[in-house]
């Protein structure tokens, strides 16, 4: 049996560890051969496909590895191709043809819900026999309540609010903090409780800055001259506006609402302000413990499925196990901080202000 394994989309820690993984377990546990195609869908559109045999000399010494050994993309939809000429073209037939190509019997796609939805769609139109593995910072993957990357995200976050937490003491400033995490605040609230933050704002609990502020104003008539605020990106600006950065592309992602909550808190406060943007330097470095564990669970039990013929589902961790989900249930939406959260309610729990109006 050719199994062929990718990644897609956002890169982020813990892709290595699922490669080796799949390789491991696919051709000591089951006699497959695996190749790696380059690029997520890229790779598939070349001719020859790009694509490299993965044998324990390839993936060794990479378990610890961030990025991805194999490459990947966050763009270039397969059925919206850049042409080259600022429009798009829709080059799913050689996509398709491609895995047919490289003879392949079945493809685990390592990718979040944008990638697995994308991906899905191939495999329906083309009989690709499909298994996804979840993989992404923000953790907004559906129906699995870990997702490949995001434990070292916020790994790296939580660091990010320790060390500013003594600067911001030493020179009784507001510290603003602004976080990855899409659509989700998981990043920014787990965070925001690892790393002792005052205020902590994420897309799910609408804020006032009034609410904000009177946090910092408790904290400075107790002796706390200085506070720590934790942002998810995606956090609307007061008006009710998302700040978005767009680059030389004319691509677009959130960027900006930390110097917009930070220079607002400085105003109204009177509190000397700073903001870090934290940036890719959450999807960068070695995996957590916890990313390499998840992802090698994953690795394992993607090729079990494989071996089973158990085709169109994604491996998932639910309440300690890994157990596999349908893929259509996955991608027909994605997952945020429900507000009755044990996180949230944690974070109530320990004073942590989520901006809400008294
Ligand atoms: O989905 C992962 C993620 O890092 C998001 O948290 C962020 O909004 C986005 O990707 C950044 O995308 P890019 O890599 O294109 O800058």
């Amino acid at each position: 049996m050719r199994l062929g394994v990718l990644t897609s989309g956002g890169d982020c820690a813990g892709l290595n560890a699922v490669i080796r993984a799949v390789m491991l377990r696919a051709v000591y546990g089951h006699g497959m051969e695996v190749f790696g195609i380059r690029e997520a869908t890229h790779g598939l559109l070349c001719r020859p496909v790009a694509a490299i045999p993965l044998t324990s000399e390839t993936t060794s010494g990479i378990l610890h590895l961030g990025g991805t050994i194999l490459g990947t993309t966050n763009r270039g939809n397969p059925y919206a191709y850049p042409n080259g000429e600022g429009g798009t073209v829709d080059r799913s037939r050689e996509i398709i043809q491609g895995y047919h190509e490289l003879g392949l019997d079945a493809l685990i796609g390592i990718g979040g819900d944008g990638s697995l939805a994308i991906l899905r769609k191939l495999a329906l139109a083309g009989g690709w026999n499909l298994v996804g593995v979840p993989k992404t910072i923000d953790n907004d993957v559906d129906l699995t309540e870990h997702a490949v990357g995001h434990s070292t995200s916020v790994e790296i976050a939580t660091e990010a609010v320790d060390r500013l937490h003594v600067t911001a003491a030493s020179h009784n400033r507001v510290m603003v903090l602004e976080v990855m995490g899409r659509d989700a605040g998981y990043i920014a609230l787990s965070a925001g409780i690892a790393g002792g933050a005052d205020v902590v704002l994420i897309p799910e609990i609408p804020y006032r800055l009034e609410a904000v502020c009177a946090k910092i104003e408790e904290r400075r008539r107790i002796g706390r001259n200085f506070s720590l605020v934790v942002v998810a990106e995606s956090v609307k600006s007061p008006e009710g506006s998302v700040r978005m950065v767009t680059d030389a592309h004319g691509q677009s992602r959130y960027g900006g609402i930390g110097r917009v909550i930070a220079e607002e808190v400085a105003k109204r406060t009177g509190a000397e302000s700073r903001v870090t943007v934290l940036g890719h330097v959450q999807r960068g470095g070695s995996p957590s413990p916890l990313d390499r564990i998840v992802a090698s669970a994953f690795g394992v039990s993607a090729v079990d499925l494989v071996a089973q013929g158990r085709f169109d589902r994604m491996v998932a961790w639910q309440d300690r196990r890994v157990v596999d989900v349908p893929l259509e249930a996955v991608t027909a939406g994605t997952r945020a901080v429900d507000p009755n959260d044990t996180l949230v309610h944690t974070a109530r729990g320990l004073g942590i202000s989520f901006g809400e109006p008294a």
